[in-house]
């Protein structure tokens, strides 16, 4: 059973829902699905954008035989060759064994590398056009949203961006295809999620390409993955905006491991001032039972961060290290920082918290807490004492 869409009087979305992994890159939880995303372009020429993750090749094939509809196949333009959006290349080049793939000078290295294909390959520049008769495609290279070799194509006739993994998005397409056909409230987290896990490191390339496209009109935007935007592309490409300024929204992410519950109680007292003065949008994470995808997802979210951690053989509590590795490869700035910590003999966490922070050049609060065992009256001070800073470091 094919299920393709129509999304102009000749672009089809031809990608498929997989509904069946649990982790995307062996690591970051499915729990809503994800979709491939690919389009074809009927003209005088046909032109196929992107393919999908192996497994899912025989829906894939069977939808691009529904709409070519006995036509061959002139092209195949890789946008990108992470295995979700390459893995069917091999499978394309045997059924149409005619068709010259599209790619700049990267995409052609890769495919070369990871399928051994070198024949009928088309390179293209910056800026190059290529026409399929009454559509004109223009490639935007991109390097480094997500991989080097990223491109993105641009159809002028019908101001259509085919933009690979950017604006995309984890969660199946329940249903529709358009984001007018979709609830939307359901994607705009899960497109967080997928930029500060799988782009976040690359906030600068992301800027350079949002640079980029800045001047071209869009009126419809075929991300690789989740729903393909016509409805709501201002928001969209203000997410992706903000999230690769590393701006964000009021609010604070508290994150900590805890042991015996010492460093814990000393989170949700926290988190009751930080509510006393008035702080909107305060979340918190137990780093050993939070998933670390939804813990990246709302510190690009938010301004405020606070991370507790006990003492564990005279470092960090390995969970809280976990995290610090994953904010540290993504570069993330601008954020408040604050810390705390427990220890039953030698404290040492909360230094190393503090000498964190100070290396992230974030803005970091002066007051810390690194409470003994179960801690004292004091403490209760001294918790109110970070909230009370840490919120008025927000509002400046
Ligand atoms: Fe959806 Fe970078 O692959």
């Amino acid at each position: 059973m094919s299920r393709i869409k129509k999304l102009t009087d000749d672009i089809y979305f031809v990608g498929v829902n997989d509904r069946h992994t649990h982790l995307f890159e062996n690591m970051i939880p499915l729990p809503y699905g994800i979709s491939y995303n690919a389009y074809i372009i009927t003209d005088e020429k046909t032109a196929l954008i992107d393919t999908v993750e192996i497994s899912f090749s025989e829906q894939f094939i069977e939808n691009i035989l529904l709409v070519l509809n006995g036509k061959p196949l002139d092209y195949l333009i890789v946008n990108h060759m992470e295995p979700d959006h390459s893995g069917s290349i091999k499978m394309i080049q045997r059924i149409f064994p005619k068709v010259q793939i599209i790619g700049n000078s990267k995409t052609i290295g890769m495919i070369d590398g990871f399928f051994g294909l070198t024949e009928n390959m088309y390179e293209v520049k910056d800026g190059d056009i290529l026409s399929l008769g009454k559509h004109q495609l223009q490639f935007y290279l991109t390097p480094m949203v997500h991989w080097p070799e990223t491109m993105m194509t641009y159809d002028t006739t019908t101001c259509t961006l085919f933009s690979g993994d950017a604006f995309g998005s984890f969660r199946a397409l329940d249903g529709g295809v358009l984001d007018s056909e979709l609830n939307t409230e359901l994607y705009w987290d899960e497109m967080r999620r997928y930029y500060a896990n799988i782009v976040g490191k690359y906030g600068v390339p992301v800027q350079k390409a949002l640079q980029k496209l800045s001047g071209i009109d869009l009126q419809m935007i075929c991300s690789t993955h989740g729903p393909v935007w016509t409805d709501n592309i201002a928001d969209t490409v203000a997410i992706y905006n903000k999230l690769s300024k590393y701006e964000a929204d009021r609010g604070v992410v508290i994150a900590y491991g805890s042991m015996y519950g010492n460093t814990e109680k000393m989170a949700e007292l926290f988190a009751s001032y930080l509510v006393d003065y008035g702080m909107p949008n305060v979340l918190v994470h137990n780093l050993s039972k939070s998933d670390p995808s939804e813990v990246l997802r709302d510190i690009f979210k938010y301004k405020g961060l606070v991370l507790g951690s006990p003492t564990y053989s005279n470092e960090l509590y390995p969970k809280v290290n976990e995290l610090l590795a994953k904010l540290k490869t993504r570069a993330i700035k601008n954020r408040v920082f604050g810390c705390f910590g427990s220890f039953t003999w030698a404290g040492n966490s909360v230094n190393m918290l503090k000498e964190f922070g100070a290396e992230m050049q974030w803005d970091c609060c002066q007051v810390s807490i690194d409470q003994k065992m179960a801690g004292t009256k004091n403490n209760n001070t001294e918790i109110e004492a970070l909230a009370k800073e840490l919120c008025s470091k927000i509002r400046e």
